[in-house]
């Protein structure tokens, strides 16, 4: 008889493999809204993309609304919660780190991305704030094109169109 594999799949373990480095980190500072985390949690688990999220959150990691996105543990493991923002960029060191907003330049269709980049989103009712806007570790300020006088997209929405942007860049690694 052969000897095993060590690095073959036990097929005791259900749990599917996660990628050793994501294509992408995408962070989360303080949202308010637990639907769209749980519509951004089932994101990272589809892309591989790593979700982090910075306190304070505006709901329970346990509410009914994060479950019925059809999160199970394997769809959580792709998720960090960190206490602070500095806490978050400490466990992300020497990324580049592009803030999200619809009040910038740069068009999120113009940047080459690269492995390990941190794509970081603002609250839902108020965006990022100027302090976290301005930090010394955030790389550019990126828009995704709207029409005239509207707002701002649903948060998640907007993470999607920028996840699966990298995520195409990297010839969609793994799926
Ligand atoms: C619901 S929006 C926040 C709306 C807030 N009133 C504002 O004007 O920024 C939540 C987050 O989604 C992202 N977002 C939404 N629309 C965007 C756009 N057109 N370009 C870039 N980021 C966008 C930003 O990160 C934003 O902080």
């Amino acid at each position: 008889m052969p000897d095993a594999d060590p690095a073959a799949t036990n097929p005791h373990d259900h749990a599917p493999a996660a990628p050793p480095t994501p294509f992408t980190h995408v962070v989360y500072f303080e949202p308010r809204i637990a639907g769209n985390t749980g519509s951004a949690i089932r994101l990272a688990a589809v892309t591989g993309a790593r979700l982090h999220l910075v306190e304070p959150l505006g709901f329970d990691l346990s509410e009914a609304k994060l479950k019925r996105a059809g999160l199970d543990y394997h769809d959580l493991a792709v998720m960090d919660v960190h206490p602070s923002f500095d806490a978050a960029l400490d466990a992300l060191p020497g990324a580049r780190v592009f803030a999200f907003t619809a009040h910038a330049t740069t068009s999120y269709a113009d940047v080459a991305y690269e492995p390990g980049d941190v794509l970081l989103f603002g609250p839902e009712p108020t965006g990022l704030p100027d302090d976290v806007l301005d930090h010394p570790r955030v790389t550019d300020r990126v828009k995704i094109p709207m029409l005239p006088s509207r707002r701002s997209l649903n948060l998640t929405n907007a993470a999607s169109i920028v996840v699966y942007e990298a995520w195409r860049q990297a010839g969609f690694a793994g799926a």
